[in-house]
Formats: C-alpha cells, structure tokens, sequence
C-alpha cells in the first residue's frame, strides 16, 4: 500500500504509519529499552493500536506520529510527531511533538532531525505558535532532545496521573526568520492551547483541521 510522505530531512523520511509497519512499530514500541520511561512495553495488538490511533490522527487533524525511515538505507528508524494532549491539570488541548527511535540507532541525531522537522511542519504548515512535550523527568534523553529543538522546561505536572515534565517552546511564524523556536517568553503572543499565526482558517483544540498534506 502506498504510505504518504508528509516530511524529508537530510537523513530521514517521514510517511505516514500503515499496517504494514505493524512488524517494526511493534518491536519498537514492545522494547523493554525504549519503554524503559512508560509504564510497560506495548504488546503486539497496542502497538496495531497505535497505529489505528495515528490513522485518525491524520484523519480528523492533518498530523500525528508518522513513521521514520532512514533515506539513505530505507531501513525502519522509529516515529515521531505530533499529537494533541492535555496534561491533567489543564483543560486545553496542546500540541505535543513525540518521538521514538531504535535502540541500536539512538545517539546518531535521528530523534533531533525528526523533531525539528516536526516542529517546522507544527509552525509553518499548521501555523501554530507554541509547541511542548510531556517528558518523564528521569528520561535525560527525551530531555535532551527537547532542548535541542528549543523546547525549555517550563512546569512539573501529569499526565495520565504520572508526573511529567512540561517542555514548552514557542514557534516562529512562517514569515519570520529562522526556524529554530524563540526562547519561552520571548514572542508578543503568549498562548494557552492551541492558536494560529498565519493560516486561514482557525486551528480548535476539538474538530481540529488542517489541510491534509
Ligand atoms: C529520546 C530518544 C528518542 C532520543 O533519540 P536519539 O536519536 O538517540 O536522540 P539524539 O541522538 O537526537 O540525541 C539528542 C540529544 O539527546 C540527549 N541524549 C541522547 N541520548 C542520551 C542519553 N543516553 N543520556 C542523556 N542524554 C541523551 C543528548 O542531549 C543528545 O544531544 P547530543 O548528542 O548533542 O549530546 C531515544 O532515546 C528514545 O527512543 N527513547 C525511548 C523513547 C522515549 O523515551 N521517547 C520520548 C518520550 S517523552
């Protein structure tokens, strides 16, 4: 079945996840390694599960986590993307950029190019203007690849009743120069949930649409 690129970077691909990458979605996400921060790996059928979910993400928004593919090799590296959440003591959708990566291909940038182009695809096609992620606090890794694509922590909360913390950055407009996200607190417009900067139509935390790419 023919999957759509949504992303490229130098090194990666990023489409859209489909069945067929059920194999490499569940060794992935059924890793005891790479799950090593969430409560359990993920068994066969929640990893199908995963997938469905990220299905209606692209249906019902324009975005989700997509599959990561190495350009180079074709060879399956991990997902990333972005997903609405709502942390637990709040009662706004956000957006959330995620990411996951092989265990004998973490270390090599892929999740900090994946990320960055996530973040990208977050302010110039979606036209929003804050990003975060919710990250363990033990989970250097994933904080550190936050920080790498200008997130910065901004407050300790929950989600799903375990403590996170919450990454938070705000995103340039389309029009401005650069792409790497302003430093928290340095744009004029402060947001809470989701907003728009530059597209037509008006992004809702609920029935969110987008353009699908
Ligand atoms: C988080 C994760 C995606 C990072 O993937 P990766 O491709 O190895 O990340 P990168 O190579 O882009 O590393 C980016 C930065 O992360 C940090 N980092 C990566 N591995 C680290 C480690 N083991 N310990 C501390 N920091 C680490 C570093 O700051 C690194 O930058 P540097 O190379 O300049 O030092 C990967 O570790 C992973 O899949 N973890 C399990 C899933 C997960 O926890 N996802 C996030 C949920 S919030």
């Amino acid at each position: 079945m023919a999957t759509m690129t949504v992303l490229t970077t130098q090194r990666l691909i990023l489409r859209e996840m489909s069945s067929a990458d059920l194999d490499d979605i569940a060794a992935l996400l059924g890793d005891e390694y790479v799950m090593r921060y969430y409560p359990r790996p993920k068994t066969r059928s929640e990893a199908q599960g995963w997938i469905d979910r990220n299905q209606e993400r692209y249906r019902d928004h324009g975005f989700g986590l997509w599959t990561v593919i190495s350009r180079s090799t074709g060879e399956f590296v991990g997902d990333c993307g972005l997903a609405l959440q709502r942390v637990d003591d709040s009662d706004t959708d956000e957006i959330e950029v995620g990411y996951h990566v092989r265990a004998s291909l973490q270390g090599n940038g892929y999740a900090t190019e994946a990320a960055s182009a996530a973040r990208d695809f977050a302010s110039d096609r979606l036209g929003l203007d804050r990003l975060i992620a919710l990250i363990n606090p033990a989970n250097l890794p994933s904080q550190g690849v936050a920080r790498k694509i200008g997130l910065k922590p901004e407050r300790h909360s929950t989600y799903n009743g375990r403590e996170c913390i919450i990454y938070a950055g705000e995103l340039q407009s389309p029009t401005a120069a650069g792409r790497a996200a302003r430093p928290s607190g340095a744009s004029p417009q402060q947001t809470q949930g989701l907003t728009r900067t530059s597209s037509d139509s008006v992004l809702r935390p609920s029935g969110l649409r987008s353009p699908h790419l």
